[in-house]
């Protein structure tokens, strides 16, 4: 049994790992999360009360954190300003909570030696040719795009500095795009399947030629409790699940399951600086590790995905008008 202290446990992939933590294992967790706009405690609603902590409460804060990671035996850090779009439009928070934040949990864990993980993206790599048949390893060089994968970019080489200057016992993940239930409604996936429940067309970003590789957030969970439990101090661990798909097709997709035309899409004002594609390849984790994914069907992962929106429109209705008037406001 280990005390886990989890930041940003009240988003979208902080809580799927909550609820992945409480399913296949006896730790406890305390969750530390501000409460953002992405924050939403609703998502923690069913976890027993002997399982779990909640404080409300800033990375930045240094009294807060020291004292929830000294009672800690790991901290897994999930809690970030995590959409891109946002950070076009205001980087600052981005720099504050993803840097700062990060930096000021560092020096938690080095007072009290306590085991870090750090949650990061793929999208520290920058992005891909559609046509090059490379995909990211853990030795690619660095090459971020926007003020959201820069800050994220920033605080992994936080992270690798605190290790080997100060021995901190630090592993970083660096995850492709996650679905599934409980991400906020400006992601793109979410953004789409509300659309269409609500009767409005799905938005593409420019052609939408654009790749992403999708991964289910469960498996992440179990990817980051395989790299917990078995990963080494130092190491940067790639995860991804095969699932290269461009935004077209995955609208068709949603079109299509949701019983709608397949093309009863628009297309909106590109992203500006928009990554072209990602891909991942986790041979690290899965040779050296054992880690596999157990959602290995998009389009079933998508389709339970689709009836969890459906089955819980009382958790994302409050953010969706809000969510769609900064887009409209942006042409999108
Ligand atoms: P999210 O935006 O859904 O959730 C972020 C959470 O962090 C929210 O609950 C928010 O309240 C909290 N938070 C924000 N600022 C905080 C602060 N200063 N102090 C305390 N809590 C704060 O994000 P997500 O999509 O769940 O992403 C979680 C992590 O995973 C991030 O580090 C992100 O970079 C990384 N990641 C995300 C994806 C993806 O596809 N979404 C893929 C790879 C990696
Ligand atoms: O790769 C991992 C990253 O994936 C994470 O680090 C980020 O936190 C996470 O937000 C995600 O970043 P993206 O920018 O790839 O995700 P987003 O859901 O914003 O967009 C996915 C793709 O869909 C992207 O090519 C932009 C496009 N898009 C997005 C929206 C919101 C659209 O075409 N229409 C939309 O309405």
């Amino acid at each position: 049994m280990m005390r886990l202290l989890v930041t940003g446990g009240a988003g979208f992939i902080g809580s799927n790992f909550v609820h992945h933590v409480v399913a296949h294992t006896d730790h406890h967790v305390t969750v530390l999360d501000a409460l953002t706009y992405a924050g939403n405690i609703n998502s923690l609603n069913d976890i027993p009360e002997d399982r779990i902590s909640f404080v409300e409460g800033d990375i930045t804060d240094e009294a807060v954190v020291d004292e929830l990671v000294a009672a800690a035996d790991a901290v897994v850090h999930y809690a970030a300003e995590s959409h891109n779009d946002n950070s076009l439009h205001d980087p600052r928070p981005f720099l504050d909570t993803n840097v700062v934040g990060t930096f000021v949990l560092l020096e938690a864990v080095r007072r009290h030696d306590v085991r870090f993980h750090h949650i990061s993206t793929d999208e520290v790599y920058g992005d891909l040719e559609l046509d090059d048949p490379a995909r990211f390893t853990e030795s690619t060089p660095y090459n971020p795009s926007s003020p959201y994968s820069s800050t994220k970019a920033g605080s992994d080489l936080l992270v690798r500095a605190w290790v080997r200057s100060f021995g901190v016992r630090a592993t970083i993940s660096n995850c492709s795009n996650n679905y599934g239930p409980y991400q906020h409604v400006e992601k793109f996936i979410p953004r789409q399947i509300t659309n269409i429940l609500r009767g409005q067309r799905p938005r593409l970003y420019g052609a939408g030629l654009n790749v992403r590789d999708w991964i289910h957030a469960d498996d992440h969970s179990s990817a980051v409790l395989t790299i917990l439990d078995r990963g080494s101090i130092g190491e940067t661990y790639l995860i991804g699940a095969d699932g290269e798909k461009n935004n077209r097709e995955v609208v068709e997709l949603l079109l299509t399951l949701m019983g709608q035309p397949h093309d009863a899409y628009d297309h909106v004002m590109d992203r500006p600086g928009h990554d072209l594609r990602y891909a991942i390849d986790s041979s690290k984790l899965r040779v050296e590790l054992g880690w596999e994914p157990k959602f290995r069907n998009f389009e079933a992962g998508l389709a339970s995905t689709v009836d969890w929106y459906r089955d819980n429109e009382q958790w994302w209705s409050p953010a969706k008008d809000a969510t769609e008037a900064f887009y409209a406001a942006k042409g999108q």
